[in-house]
């Protein structure tokens, strides 16, 4: 039986110690100590011999084709990168109440002899969740916190997949830190992962985001996890995102978008219908075009443009990165000449989405003049284009698969660096006369 004793190490440079220290005494780090658990070998005859480093040429490695498992979710299989391997660790990190508990059960209910591991919730809260969302269903549920304790327990039941809510809760008596603290929670993750890996069995751990970001957080975890997904969007909105932020086993472009509703989380099978389903032809309202994975998603796209009464004007962006709203709404006042200095600008992506691609530049761009002329847009017009620094319209990566999205939901006037190079000319190809 290998004996463990806990040490604390700076996360900075390595220093070690047996109690937690606040500064480091090396390299004067503040707050860097996190405790970790030590394996005890006494002597030098325990010592395994090394064995000689072995050489291996790719071409004699066999081409390993990932088993998986349908979880009958397909917004998540595809973000997945097809379904999930067997014996991988996923992270799924989100806010509190944004859906991740409900998500897991649904896949849990999907999956025959799935153990659901509760830290935070008893049996009967999962119990009313299950009932809502399949009131038929059963399923096990282990209420348990010890991570020593839940292996022994998955090593005996066998399960074919694991739901840990919330990896936040574990902890091992080999280290004296609460549960919660980055010691702990790393520490219950590597156990995991070598179970996962010896029993080939997937794990899905829940993480919490907290507002400070990194502390204890999920983001200690992501070197050691093989997936790391995150759950988005507005707790005010129904829309939820699933995001691949880190996949071992496939594209981190795909988004699974779902609906919170009474019964759970429902896969939206055509998202741009429904993001564009409340769409009114107002002026600051425009349509883009974006890709999500290989998959092209319409969205709508609006902008306010006010007189302001502030001596620097405001330029607020929700769903797109404030910076590159800075960075249009002076192309605009350069290239088009446009008396933007004296305005606020508030730009808002509909449906909780956030945009991090260029493609969308030329409709906020043309979003922002409808507003500021009080002109709307041509109805059934999208744009897809990245605006360069010298107001020219640059080309976008899959533009026929944005096209072939655009037309299929009946818009004809699609208005990219096909149609023209230049923002003026976009502009006269976009407004109502
Ligand atoms: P939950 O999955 O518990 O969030 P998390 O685990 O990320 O903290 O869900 C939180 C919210 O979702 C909660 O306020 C209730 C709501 N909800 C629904 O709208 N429909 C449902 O079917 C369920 C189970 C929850
Ligand atoms: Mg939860």
């Amino acid at each position: 039986m290998a004996r463990f004793t806990s040490i604390y190490i700076c996360q900075q440079c390595g220093y070690k110690s047996s109690t937690y220290l606040g500064k480091c005494p090396q390299c004067d780090a503040w707050n860097s100590f996190v405790e970790e658990v030590q394996e005890k070998i006494s002597g030098t005859k325990n010592r395994v011999p090394r064995e000689k480093a072995k050489i291996i040429n790719l071409s004699e490695v066999e081409k390993i084709d990932y088993k998986r498992l349908d979880c009958q979710i397909s917004e998540l299989n595809r973000v997945l990168g097809g379904g999930i391997v067997y014996g991988s660790l996923i992270l799924v990190a989100g806010d509190p109440g944004i859906g991740k508990s409900t998500l897991l059960t649904q896949l849990a209910l999907n999956v025959v002899k799935s153990l659901y591991v509760a830290g935070e919730e008893s049996a009967r809260q999962i119990k009313i969740r299950v009932e809502r969302i399949f009131p038929k269903k059963n399923l096990a549920v282990l209420n348990e916190t010890d991570v020593d304790v839940i292996v022994g327990a998955i090593e005996e039941f066998k399960p074919n997949l694991v739901i840990i809510d919330s990896i936040q809760t574990l902890q091992t008596e080999d280290l004296d830190s609460v549960a919660g603290s980055v010691g702990q929670v790393r520490e219950s993750a590597h156990r995991l992962q070598r179970l996962a890996k010896s029993m080939h069995i997937p794990i899905f751990l829940v993480g919490h985001v907290t507002k400070e970001g990194t502390v204890a957080g999920p983001k200690t975890l992501e070197h050691l996890v093989d997936v790391v997904l995150n759950l988005e969007g507005d707790p005010g909105n129904q829309f939820r995102i699933l995001r691949a932020a880190k996949n071992r086993f496939g594209s981190t472009d795909e988004v699974g978008i779902f609906e919170m509703e009474e019964k759970g989380m429902v896969e939206v099978k055509n998202p741009s219908k429904l993001f564009l389903d409340t769409k009114v032809d107002a002026p600051g309202s425009t349509v883009v075009a974006l890709m999500t994975g290989l998959r092209p998603l319409l969205v709508e796209i609006q902008a306010l443009v006010t007189k302001t009464t502030l001596p620097i004007p405001r330029r607020t962006g929700a769903g797109i990165d404030n910076n590159r709203l800075q960075l249009l709404v002076a192309v605009l006042q350069k290239r088009l000449g446009l008396p933007l200095f004296n305005q606020d600008i508030f730009v808002n992506v509909t449906g909780g989405l956030k945009i991090t691609e260029p493609a969308a530049d030329l409709g906020i761009c043309m979003a922002i003049v409808s507003s500021l002329k009080d002109q709307s847009i041509t109805p059934k017009t999208v744009f897809m284009g990245e605006v360069g620094l010298l107001g020219e319209i640059r080309d976008v990566r899959s533009l026929k698969r944005r096209e072939g999205e655009a037309r299929k939901l009946g818009f004809n006037n699609i208005i990219s660096s096909k149609s023209t190079k230049s923002l003026s000319q976009a502009l006269k190809l976009a407004l109502i006369k």
